[in-house]
């Protein structure tokens, strides 16, 4: 039962879209109503506002990082086991991917995937951040960089959580889903049109 509880908290500590918050405390367009439709950090960059898009960032990562560590910091109270911990780290994506506050409109769990996996190793997640950066670097495209990411993701995360076979499986399947959520990137990249990180775009009217 206490399980349970951890895991639907986690669920809906991802249903708050920050992209939306923020851009909504800031007074800018929806970021669903422009660029690529995505509430993510990537696509309110688009909107021109930096401080906007790095606030999406911070706190879609904080939450998925609060998720983990809150049931890493109780996990010798409630007796929580490692099954329990990674339903928590696949909750807290899920609710970002499909927030039932935002009509299960989603984004596509990048920020809050970093933050699950520092929490978890931060070995992990700097690691998983590395190439990240080193992918933006070279080529400027977001989803390409998230892309590799999460394939590297379940490597790092064998390398770096031997033996953990549950936090392993939830791993792999929030880079899954992860790259399940870029099919329109992949689509993009494949037809040469993906967009470059910064490139704005001309939110409505
Ligand atoms: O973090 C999401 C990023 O990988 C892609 O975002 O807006 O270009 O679809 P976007």
């Amino acid at each position: 039962m206490i399980s349970l509880v951890f895991v639907v908290a986690a669920y809906l500590i991802g249903s708050l879209s920050f992209a939306v918050i923020v851009s909504r405390a800031m007074g800018l367009a929806d970021p669903r109503s422009f660029g690529s439709g995505n509430p993510g950090a990537t696509n309110v960059l688009r909107s021109g506002k930096k401080i906007a898009a790095l606030l999406t960032l911070l706190g879609d990562g904080a939450k998925g990082w609060l998720a983990v560590w809150l049931a890493t910091l109780l996990q010798a109270d409630y007796a929580i086991g490692e099954r329990t911990l990674a339903g928590v780290a696949l909750a807290v994506v899920v609710g970002h991917m499909w927030p039932v506050l935002f009509g299960f409109k989603g984004g596509k769990g990048v920020a809050t995937a970093a933050g699950v996996l520092f929490a978890l190793h931060a070995w992990m997640g700097l690691a998983t951040l590395g190439v990240w950066l080193g992918v933006a670097a070279i080529f400027r495209i977001s989803s390409l960089a998230a892309l590799t990411a999460a394939l590297a993701a379940p490597v790092f995360c064998w390398l770096w959580l031997p033996g953990k076979q549950a936090l392993f499986g939830a791993v792999l399947v929030i880079s899954a889903l992860l790259i399940r959520r870029h099919k329109s990137n992949i689509l993009n990249l494949l037809a040469g049109t993906e967009g470059r990180i910064g490139t704005k775009a001309s939110p409505p009217e």
